[in-house]
């Protein structure tokens, strides 16, 4: 018996040939035990095999147990329809309770069937890791406390991080904008255009977020944002915000609020802001944000 082996980080896959019996059960077993400790899946193909005696499924069954107590997975390919001992080996490996209902033991036709299942698996996995890892980091900011949970799990999924390095342009004033994005490290400088002159109106922080008020109401870029640091920012399109306004319609109230305030900001700066949003001045101005968001979102 011998065993060709492909490596991945997660998975191995080990080619099996021969007859494996009682006799080189011990062989196979030193091969397979060192994967069993870190592999999440362990594929074993049966394409040159001859035979499988009793023994060999009962280790078998074994190597799935051990498997399956951390959460791994073993896959079977390429079974042959009948071996030359005429037997069927998935039915077979079903009779022995290798292969049943409820048993995480999976088959697959062939080997490249089963690498590409065990692909997706861990592509999904590492969505679901960084989706959480996100949800995590969206807790610390005050604008998605008021989330459950599972409300914060299915906006991370929508958000997507990007990196800046020290003085890159983030948000150019004047242009239409489809993104809103949240500081996780990092500072940006927020410049207003007076006359030609680039102004500085306000300097942000981790937790702080901008890019809202074009997301919010349609309006074009009311400034420029610059990375004043090296950066690292959640950005989520209309798309993405459309969902969390909708699972919580609070979060567009606590926004106006802020977006009200950076607007009297901007139009202590710049005359021309209030006229830009067709906007009064203070009280009325955050519920008037807040209507010509929830008309532009359709809540
Ligand atoms: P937006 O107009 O989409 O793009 C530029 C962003 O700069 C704007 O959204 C706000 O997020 C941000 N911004 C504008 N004015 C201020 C301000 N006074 N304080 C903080 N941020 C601001």
């Amino acid at each position: 018996m011998t065993l060709l082996k492909r490596h991945g980080e997660a998975s191995v896959a080990l080619e099996l040939q021969g007859s494996l019996f009682f006799g080189t059960a011990d062989q196979l077993y030193n091969v397979v035990e060192p994967e069993l400790k870190t592999r999440r899946f362990v594929i074993l193909d049966f394409l040159r095999v001859q035979s499988v005696d009793i023994t060999v499924a009962h280790l078998l069954e074994q190597i799935g147990e051990r498997l399956a107590e951390r959460d791994a997975t073993l896959l079977f390919s390429d079974l042959p329809r009948s071996l030359p001992s005429g037997r069927d080996l998935e039915r077979y490996f079903g009779e022995v309770g290798l292969v049943r209902a409820g048993h995480r033991a999976r088959v697959f036709d062939e080997l490249d069937s089963a690498l590409e299942w065990v692909e997706d698996r861990i592509l999904e996995a590492e969505k679901v890791q960084r989706a959480e890892e996100h949800a995590l980091e969206l807790r610390d900011i005050d604008l998605f406390r008021p989330l459950s949970d599972s409300e914060r799990r299915a906006a991370a999924a929508s958000f997507k991080r990007h990196h800046y390095a020290r003085g890159e342009r983030i948000i150019v004033e004047g242009e239409p904008g489809n993104s809103f994005f949240v500081i996780d490290t990092g500072e940006v400088e927020v410049l207003k255009n007076t006359g030609g002159a680039l102004r500085p109106i306000a300097r942000l922080h981790e937790g702080q977020f901008f890019g809202e008020m074009a997301l919010l109401t349609g309006a074009d870029r009311a400034a420029t944002v610059v990375a004043a640091t090296d950066a690292d920012m959640f950005a989520i399109d209309k798309a993405g915000f459309h969902g969390v306004l909708v699972a919580n319609p609070g979060v567009a109230v606590d926004i106006s609020r802020i977006l009200a305030e950076r607007t009297d900001a901007l139009s202590n700066a710049v005359v021309d802001v209030t006229e830009r949003f067709g906007l009064g001045s203070a009280p009325a101005l955050k519920d008037d944000l807040l209507k010509r968001i929830r008309s532009y979102f359709g809540l």
